[in-house]
């Protein structure tokens, strides 16, 4: 299944009974393997997490911590942005060159990197002197 199969497949999963906005997030890793995730909101709102961050999760749980490839979908009219707090989080376990597939549920496309979606990230090299 395709990276984008796997983001649209999961994003029907999405608890989002609040925004009604669901998001489908799969990402690669070196072995091939692919891991997905979709939102989870919740009563209390700020305690929702992102499709990205469930994808992140899965894959860190299955022993993994490099992306190599990114898709997230959502029917949204512009191809869905990750957030501040994704951009981030992506950004901890993929290199600045790995791309980023953002895309919307009727085809729309934006083709991205991890380092264009976070120009000057905070990383653990910054806290070399600590
Ligand atoms: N959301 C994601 O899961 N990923 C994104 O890239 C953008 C926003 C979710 C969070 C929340 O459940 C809903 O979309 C509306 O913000």
């Amino acid at each position: 299944m395709s990276l984008l199969d796997a983001a649209r497949k999961v994003r029907e999963n999405a608890y989002v009974p609040y925004s009604r906005f669901k998001v489908g997030a799969a990402i690669r890793t070196p072995s091939g393997a692919v891991h997905v995730g979709c939102n989870v909101e919740n009563a209390a709102y700020p305690e929702g997490t992102c499709a990205e961050a469930g994808a992140i999760a899965a894959m860190v749980a299955a022993g993994e911590t490099e992306i190599t490839e990114v898709c997230v979908i959502a029917d949204s009219p512009t191809p869905v942005s990750p957030c501040g707090g994704c951009r981030q989080k992506l950004a901890e376990f993929a290199k600045k060159d790995v791309p980023v597939r953002l895309t919307t549920t009727d085809g729309a496309e934006w083709m991205t990197t991890v380092g264009d979606l976070l120009p000057g990230a905070f990383d653990s090299e910054q806290m070399e002197r600590a």
